[in-house]
């Protein structure tokens, strides 16, 4: 079973991360696959494997793929709001998000999207992403946008 993962890893690891690739030969994980848009270039649909326990943030950011970086500022600790990103598809599947996660939330301003919008580094990988579509910010500006509606 452990090698089976192993040669389909090999096979279909172009958005893979290094880290879940190692991580994946030596711990049975769960490989999850959703789809992911950057929020400028809808039409471009990029399909992310992760596996279950990573981080989302850090997925997309070891996905290596180009306008799917997320900046993370403040290393998950909910005081930036660099890292949002909305799910279109499949929100209601996920965990609800905590009184800290929904305050940062609603410090997005016009950028947060009811029902949508998630800090991306507080979401683990799990079976409620499988089948997600996710759009990221243009992350560079993102935040700089953010802050310039508070001013
Ligand atoms: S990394 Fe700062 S809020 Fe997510």
């Amino acid at each position: 079973m452990k090698n089976n993962s192993l040669r389909r890893n090999l096979k279909q690891s172009s958005y893979l991360s290094a880290r879940s690739f190692f991580k994946s030969l030596f711990s049975p994980v769960e490989e999850i696959t959703f789809k992911v848009s950057p929020e400028k270039e809808p039409e471009k649909v990029f399909t992310v494997k992760g596996y279950e326990g990573d981080n989302l943030m850090d997925t997309l950011n070891e996905s290596e793929i180009k306008g799917l970086n997320v900046f993370g500022i403040c290393d998950k600790q909910l005081a930036c709001l660099s890292c949002r990103v909305n799910v279109e598809e499949g929100y209601n599947n996920l965990p609800k998000p905590t009184e800290e996660e929904t305050d940062i939330l609603y410090d997005l301003g016009r950028h947060y999207k009811d029902n949508i919008t998630r800090m991306s580094c507080q979401l683990k990988i799990s079976k409620a992403l499988e089948g997600a579509h996710i759009f990221v910010p243009r992350s560079a500006f993102a935040v700089f946008e953010i802050l310039s509606d508070s001013d």
